[in-house]
Formats: C-alpha cells, sequence, structure tokens
C-alpha cells in the first residue's frame, strides 16, 4: 500500500493499478491510477468508497489490516461507477451487518449495477445536508450531481474538516508517482469531468462556506497543504476561463503538408512574441492531452486536410471532444489543406460556430497541396492576427 498518512483515525486503503492499458477504456495512463478508498475508525467504522474490481485483493487486504478485526459499520457510496463500486457486493456479503450509505440516485443506480441481497433494509438514505454520527466523527452530505455522475456526492468530516470529493481534485498517476499535480489533473479534469463546469463551480461554492484541512479525492494525492492553490485552478477551470496565455496549433496532416504549414505558422507565433505556443499532431499524440491544451490556453488554431469532402477524421473527433466539453471563451483560427476541393474549413467552422463566446480569427487561410508564396501570406496574416 502507498504510505499515506491521513490521521490517527481516517486510514488510507485504497490501491495503485499500473498494469491498466487505458483508463475507462479510452485515457492512456503511462502512471498508472490509483483507486482511492479509506476507512473511518471510531465507535462505528465506516469505509468511505470501495476500489475498482481490479485491485480486490490489495484494497481487501488493506481494509482487513486497518480493521485490524473489527468489523464495517457503514459503507458511505459517493460514486456508483465502477472503478469506485466494483466491491461493494463483495463488502456486503462480507459485512451482512453493514448499512449502505447513499443517497436516491446511488441506490437506484446500483440496483442496475448489481443484485444485492435485502438491499432496501440496509440503505441508509441521504440528502443534502444530512449527518450521521459515527462518534467523534460526523460525516456531512453534499450532493455533487455530474461530478462526474448524476449520483456523485461528497462528504465532510465535521471533526477533522476533511472533504472527501469524490472524482473532484482527482489526478491520473499512481500514488508513488513523483510528477507535478496540475498537468495530470488538468487532464484528467477536462477530459472527465469538463463538461460539467457548472456543476463543478455550484460544489465549489458549497465548498467555500467550509473550512477544510484537507481534501481527500478517489484518485491521486491527498491535498494538504495550500488547498487555495487546488481550489483557484479547479474555479479556473470550471469556469471555461483560460490559464495561460497561449497558442495551441492542433494540426490533422496525411502526407505532411499540413503538418510542415503548422511548424511554420507556430515559428511565426513565436516570433510575433506568442507567450507560449504548442503545436500537436491530432494522429500522433494523446488526445487528451491535446484537449486539455485547447482549455489551458485562450488561442487554438485548428489546421487541417481535407477528406471525403470534409475533414480528415482526427480534426473531426479532436472537435467533437471539445463540443462535448463544452469548449468556450476563446479565439480560434481556422487553416484548410485541400489539393483540388478544399472542404476541411467548412467542416471546422460549422463547429466553432457552435463554440459559446468564441471569436474566429480572420483570414480563414486555404493551402492548395502545399504552402506557397500565397498561403505562407496568409499563415503570416493569421499570425499577426492571433498574436496581436
Ligand atoms: Fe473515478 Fe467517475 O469515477
Amino acid at each position: 500500500m502507498a504510505d499515506v498518512k491521513i490521521s490517527d483515525d481516517i486510514i488510507y486503503i485504497g490501491a495503485d493499478d499500473k498494469d491498466i492499458d487505458l483508463f475507462e477504456s479510452q485515457y492512456v495512463v503511462p502512471n498508472g491510477i490509483s483507486y482511492n478508498s479509506y476507512v473511518i475508525l471510531d465507535e462505528k467504522t465506516c469505509v468511505m468508497d470501495t476500489a475498482d474490481s481490479r485491485v480486490t485483493d490489495k484494497w481487501l487486504a488493506n481494509l482487513e489490516k486497518a480493521l485490524n478485526g473489527r468489523s464495517v459499520d457503514y459503507l458511505v457510496v459517493q460514486h456508483m461507477e465502477p472503478d469506485h463500486s466494483g466491491n461493494i457486493a463483495l463488502l456486503a456479503e462480507k459485512y451482512p451487518d453493514m448499512k449502505i450509505v447513499g443517497n436516491a440516485k446511488t441506490f437506484t443506480m446500483m440496483k442496475q449495477f448489481f443484485t444485492l441481497k435485502d438491499l432496501d433494509s440496509r440503505t441508509v438514505t441521504v440528502k443534502e445536508g444530512d449527518t450521521l454520527s459515527l462518534g467523534r466523527h460526523t460525516l456531512r452530505f453534499i450532493m455533487a450531481p455530474m461530478i462526474h455522475w448524476p449520483e456523485v456526492m461528497v462528504t465532510y468530516e465535521e471533526s477533522e474538516k476533511v472533504l472527501f470529493s469524490a472524482d473532484a481534485f482527482g489526478k491520473f498517476g499512481a500514488l508513488d508517482t513523483d510528477e507535478d499535480w496540475a498537468c495530470e489533473a488538468r487532464r484528467y479534469y477536462f477530459n472527465i469531468v469538463g463538461k460539467y463546469g457548472v456543476q463543478v463551480q455550484s460544489l465549489l461554492k458549497k465548498a467555500a462556506a467550509l473550512e477544510i484541512n484537507m481534501i481527500l479525492p478517489l484518485h491521486g494525492p491527498i491535498l494538504k497543504e495550500d488547498l487555495g492553490y487546488y481550489i483557484g485552478l479547479y474555479d479556473t477551470w470550471s469556469s471555461y476561463r483560460p490559464e495561460s496565455k497561449g497558442v495551441l496549433v492542433a494540426y490533422a496532416s496525411i502526407h505532411g503538408n499540413t503538418a510542415a504549414a503548422a511548424k511554420k505558422l507556430g515559428e511565426m507565433l513565436e516570433k510575433n512574441g506568442a507567450e507560449k505556443v504548442v503545436v500537436s499532431d491530432l494522429s500522433r499524440e494523446d488526445m487528451a492531452e491535446v484537449i486539455e491544451d485547447a482549455f489551458r490556453y485562450d488561442r487554438t488554431v485548428f489546421m487541417s486536410a481535407s477528406y471525403d469532402g470534409g475533414v480528415f477524421p482526427v480534426m473531426e473527433d479532436f472537435l467533437m471532444h471539445l463540443k462535448a466539453k463544452n469548449y468556450q471563451n476563446r479565439k480560434v483560427a481556422i487553416v484548410e489543406n485541400g489539393s483540388w476541393a478544399p472542404t476541411a474549413a467548412k467542416v471546422m467552422k460549422t463547429y466553432v460556430e457552435g463554440f459559446k463566446n468564441v471569436t474566429l480569427a480572420e483570414p480563414i487561410v486555404t493551402i492548395r497541396s502545399a504552402l506557397n508564396e500565397q498561403s505562407e501570406k496568409g499563415l503570416e496574416e493569421l499570425a499577426a492576427e492571433m498574436t496581436k
């Protein structure tokens, strides 16, 4: 078990997963992922969420060690996604007297995922603001719908002033990974929770009324110090404000001519004094990383080859993701390439017009097969417009 010290009464019992190929079958996690879970030891014992069935053995061993022979009185289910609910059935069977705490939506979903014998006689249904006393510790439940499923709730423990934050403040990467928090927390946030900025804002407002000493998320490190830093980033991200000034040039190139133009545009932007320029190949780079960058910076250039009377598929995939994640409040530009009938700009523009509060820079540049004097001049104009 990762060596995580929380307090004398709150014990970390989660587990790292470094063998997973793709988290949620779509995100590369070079440093794995942690499924966090906690047990509170008091007059009553309480487990805060279970863990993915991929780590059942490790998680159960950690739980038994922490319990030191005691039984489990309560299981609080903050989130029903299988990376946290994977061992509810096992725990319910192992501790037949254990009560299961959730909200009305939790139990609807629980019944969809699995059949638990006599579940209705074991449930404790809570709603916003309800409390549960374990002895010295009191849990207060705060509904956090759509962060990142509708049944999600977070839990504030009043005596130690800790917030069990469910997926919020989570991060990719196993707990023993020594890496910057923001980078992998940002990639996690925009790809997994990003669509639900409004809901995150509403949770942040509720959290602002609490005195919080520690944040205990369901993935990634326990946050103990400088909580204002993490909460500040969550406020920026969830309000769709750019975090940094800079230009992302995201390109979709078939044979390399659009790629060459993208690199050229990147150089022009740098020469013009852009604070930061990131040039990303949508065919080869981690899509989740490029999505993260689109939200991180205040400007994006979409550059794509035409294909089958539309846009090259990886660009459409990128734009669809941005649409789904509510991309907004940015300045963007469009560059297309086409050898006989350029069609990419039309498709990209349709997406851009669907984004809220996004300014489209002029001109839209068309490259005919490869950069020439005229299209290069167009890029110069665009670089000037994107850095003015
Ligand atoms: Fe970590 Fe939404 O599950």
